[in-house]
């Protein structure tokens, strides 16, 4: 009875916005499957934020995008004595640029995972680079100026753009709430399931890509009712 009553209301509420509702409960709901949320702590231009990201890319091949609600949470420090973004980044201003890239990305197009991996392949101190971020947004098939990420992280690449600049403040509020203190940490429905910092840590479940496509198909089906779903 509790699912009857939940279900036609979570559809009418994703149908009507999507954005608002997941922001709202952090579940995310397509075609009337529960989607698993997948947090990955991240700095933009940190070693350990791409090993986790090269490894997540296969996660993702192997369980389908149709299972994962995938999203990057920035790991910096508020710093009102910071004139740019009034943050501060461990790797200096370019990284909190590359941060407000992705979260522009990520709010705009669904292209955003190839676009944070194009930045990744050019190197990690490339990332946060305005004209990295206009090949890459070229590469995967996002227009920098209509598709409203250019609006989002500024026309100008910088990332200094009010509305970019509020992301990043909310992303790394959000991180704090849900602990997270290492770049990178992986969470799986808003659990902690392992760190990569400098090494795999904490990683009881495993640190395989098998291992975390096991945790996810896990999460899937308790979320889900099993295999078959509630339809
Ligand atoms: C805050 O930002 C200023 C200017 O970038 C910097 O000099 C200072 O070290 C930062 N403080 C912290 C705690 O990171």
């Amino acid at each position: 009875m509790h699912l009857f009553l939940t279900i036609p209301f979570l559809s009418a509420a994703a149908a009507l916005s999507p954005r608002f509702y997941q922001d709202a409960t952090q579940v995310a709901l397509q075609d009337g499957v529960i989607k698993v949320p997948v947090e990955l702590g991240v700095m933009s231009r940190c070693p350990d934020a791409l090993i986790c990201e090269a490894v997540f890319s296969e996660v993702l091949k192997q369980v389908g995008p149709s299972k994962v609600d995938l999203k990057l949470v920035y790991v910096a420090e508020l710093n009102s004595t910071e004139p740019d973004f009034g943050v501060t980044c461990m790797h200096g201003p370019g990284e909190c640029a590359g941060n407000v890239q992705q979260l522009c990305a990520a709010r705009y197009s669904s292209k955003w995972w190839d676009f944070v991996r194009c930045q990744n392949d050019q190197g990690r101190f490339q990332v946060g680079l305005p004209d990295v971020a206009f090949e890459c947004a070229k590469e995967v098939g996002i227009d920098w100026e209509t598709s409203g990420v250019g609006n989002c992280a500024g026309l100008d690449g910088s990332g200094k753009a009010s509305e970019g600049v509020d992301l990043l403040r909310k992303s790394l509020l959000r991180g704090k709430a849900l602990g997270i203190k290492k770049s990178c940490t992986v969470l799986i429905n808003h659990e902690k399931v392992c760190v990569h910092d400098g090494s795999w840590q904490e990683c009881e479940g495993g640190h395989d890509v098998d291992d975390f496509v096991k945790q996810i198909n896990h999460e899937y089906e308790r979320a889900n009712g099993g295999s078959s779903g509630w339809y």
